[in-house]
């Protein structure tokens, strides 16, 4: 893993601009995640006494919470490949004796000698340049039978999160060109069909994929207008505009943000997933 640093599917990406930017909106961030967590857990099914691997565990929120689930009994590893994002998933994790955490990029890290039953990921594993040769190597991190569930996201226009406020914005900005199908990043793996090919061709089994909705939930608009900016799509696209046009398209997304404010303040946008299951 290698490229340019502006590049989310670069080791530099995850270890500079990108990792200070998740860090900076990362307990937000996994907050709004919950609702659709809950759905990766069921599909893991993880039961006491398993090995768990979570790919691409960012601050270690899940594997903190897979390894609390089962207690000292089971052992889960966390792996990345930002060392900054990682020192703070170490630092959040020192209770919890059961949990590791290893810093390296999972597309081509050399599987361990004691194996895992379980690979989970939530929006981990959208990175790889090459999807078919990373899965490939995490399947001998499994043992033979082992199971994945991850979760990634469904196209831009299925995700209201980004797609409201990323519409107002480019009405002043113009809208970045779209990346090519199946590209490094967040919508990498948003054609279920493809996903699915890359993963038996990787040597999976029984591949599968449902759709898994929720809403994303900020307590009020001040707050979500901080995050969308910042993070997403829009975040990116704006992050070499010069302040006066930040401040323009600041006011556009605030607006359109004011319309989805409801009675109590907060504001909630709909946002698509991918659960995607296999064996090993
Ligand atoms: C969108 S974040 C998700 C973090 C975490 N799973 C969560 O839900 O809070 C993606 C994470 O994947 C990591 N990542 C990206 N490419 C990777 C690779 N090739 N190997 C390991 N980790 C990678 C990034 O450093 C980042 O922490």
């Amino acid at each position: 893993m290698a490229g340019n640093a502006a590049d989310p599917g670069s080791a530099g990406y995850w270890n500079g601009e990108g990792g200070r930017r998740w860090l900076a909106h990362m307990d937000q961030t996994e907050r709004l995640l919950e609702p659709l967590t809950e759905a990766l857990y069921a599909a893991a099914t993880v039961v006491a006494g398993e090995a768990v691997l979570d790919v691409g565990c960012g601050g270690g929120a899940t594997s903190r919470e897979l390894a609390r689930r089962a207690g000292p009994a089971r052992r889960v590893t966390g792996v990345d490949v930002s060392a900054p994002i990682l020192a703070v998933a170490r630092e959040r994790s020192r209770d919890l004796p059961n949990l590791v955490f290893e810093t390296a990029d999972a597309a081509d890290a050399a599987a361990p000698v004691r194996r895992h039953d379980v690979l989970v990921s939530r929006f981990g594993v959208m990175f790889f340049a090459d999807p078919v040769a990373a899965f490939a190597n995490l399947r001998h991190w499994l043992v033979p039978g082992g199971r994945v569930a991850f979760l990634c996201w469904q196209s831009l226009d299925r995700n209201p999160w980004m797609a409201v406020p990323a519409g107002a914005a480019f009405r002043i900005v113009p809208a970045p060109p779209p990346p090519e199908p199946g590209a490094p990043g967040p919508f990498a793996f948003a054609d279920a069909d493809r996903t699915l090919g890359i993963l038996e061709r990787a040597g999976f089994r029984t591949p599968q994929a449902v759709p898994v909705r929720a809403g994303m939930r900020w307590a009020d608009a001040a707050t979500a207008l901080d995050y969308v900016m910042e993070m997403g799509v829009l975040g990116r696209a704006l992050q070499d505009q010069p302040d006066a046009v930040r401040s323009r398209v600041r006011e556009a997304v605030g607006g359109v943000l004011a319309e989805r404010t409801g009675g109590d303040g907060a504001v909630v946008l709909d946002c698509a997933a991918w659960l995607v299951t296999a064996s090993a």
